[in-house]
């Protein structure tokens, strides 16, 4: 069978073998703790499961408008624009089945081939995937450790700018759960200004926040007309299976954004839309669900502290810890970080990604880091994996 051609640049995400490893262990009867995947096993609240329900019953099963029904967009508009000061109306919004497809939809819209693109790594990998996949020059950006947690090489962001057309940010990261000081994120916004950048907001996690409040970048000065904000009800409404989610972004991008709609998906799905219009009419579920997080979170960072050789800073925000293992792994005597996790699974049932899960490790990398979402996996459990995990490094 002949393939087509450009399905070699086509990357994918590689947590998902995780999963798969995970899934065949668990088969042969053994006890898994999932650290691995960003997924909730927390409900939907209820009134957005009745809101959609009642949307099928009456009848919005049919095709509706590609840019998202006007009662959606309008929502969406509001609630974006308020929560970052931001004036939006329903023709900067475009509905989309999540979050994700506004990565590859900013990308088509914005990316000529041979385009420079900035992108954090270690970061989100569909972003380096779709760079490629459409023929783009992938810039990759780092990040250092520091005391609070992770901030961006901004001197190699201001050597690497001027070969760049687009920008790829995301602030309340996966899978760092950092979060940019307002002096990191204002010399971003100036440097995409500097250099005419067209620039992609990834917001997924801008409410899964424990304390503080978030900012756009698409707010700061000079920043509104290059930037197409993502947004997402997967994580805020633990809804990541009913893809949901819009780009908004300046109205001409949004209407060729809806042209790609067309030809892609013809349109977001009517009754769940209708349920998103509730959960952003009635978003008091959001609070439960971001209360049992903090919890979890509590929990995780709690025992990776009872952990020697184990280092972990304590994010505000997001549901990914992002612990530096070196010393562990250096006391006993791995070399390679998925061999690690390897052993981690076998010994002690915990489940979790690596660094080389989030794009290509730099050479002058010598630090060894593994990725925990504590989004599925109750507190209880956190306890009792971690705690395995803990038992097997002072062990060995
Ligand atoms: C940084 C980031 N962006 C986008 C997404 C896509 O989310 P979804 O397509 O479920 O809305 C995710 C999901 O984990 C993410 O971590």
């Amino acid at each position: 069978m002949q393939l087509a051609d450009r399905l070699d640049q086509l990357g994918t995400e590689t947590a998902f073998a995780v999963s798969g490893a995970a899934a065949a262990w668990a088969a042969q009867g053994n006890r898994v703790y999932p650290f691995h995947l960003g997924d909730m096993n927390l409900a939907t609240p209820p009134n957005i499961v009745d809101a959609m329900n009642a949307a099928i019953a009456d009848g919005k099963t049919g095709y509706c408008p590609a840019a998202g029904i006007p009662a959606q967009r309008e929502a969406l508009a509001a609630d974006i624009g308020a929560g970052r000061g931001m004036a939006l109306g329903p023709e900067h919004i475009v509905v989309q089945p999540g979050g994700k497809p506004v990565i590859t939809k900013f990308i088509q819209t914005l990316m000529n081939p041979g385009d420079g693109v900035l992108y954090p790594n270690p970061g989100y990998p569909i972003y380096e995937s779709q760079i490629e996949y459409f023929g783009g020059r992938p810039l990759p950006y780092r990040y250092h450790e520091t005391p609070t947690g992770f901030g961006i090489d901004l001197d190699q962001l201001r050597a690497l700018a001027p070969r760049a057309r687009l920008l790829i940010y995301n602030n309340l990261q996966n899978p760092l759960g950092c979060e940019s000081s307002p002096e990191e994120m204002a010399e971003i916004a100036r440097l995409a200004v500097e250099h005419d950048l067209q620039v992609l907001s990834d917001e997924a996690y801008f409410e899964m926040r424990y304390s503080g409040t978030s900012t756009s970048i698409a707010s700061l000065p000079g920043m509104a007309e290059r930037t197409v904000i993502l947004y997402t009800f997967s994580k805020k409404f633990a809804m990541t299976g009913w893809r949901l989610g819009c780009a908004a972004a300046p109205a001409p991008i949004a209407e060729q954004i809806a042209k790609i709609n067309t030809n892609d998906e013809s349109c977001t799905t009517h009754f769940v839309q209708e349920a998103g219009v509730e959960a952003l009419r009635d978003p008091s579920g959001a609070a439960v669900l971001l209360a049992e997080l903090e919890r979890r979170r509590d929990a995780a960072v709690g025992a990776l502290a009872e952990i020697d050789g184990i280092s972990v800073a304590t994010p505000e925000a997001t549901f990914y810890l992002f612990p530096n293992v070196t010393d562990a792994m250096a006391r006993m005597g791995f070399d390679d970080v998925g061999d690690f996790a390897t052993a981690a699974l076998q010994q002690t049932g915990v489940s979790f990604c690596t660094r080389h899960h989030f794009g290509t490790a730099q050479p002058e990398e010598t630090d060894h880091y593994i990725r925990l979402a504590y989004s599925g996996i109750s507190v209880v459990d956190i306890e009792d994996g971690l705690g395995n995990l803990a038992a097997w490094v002072a062990s060995t």
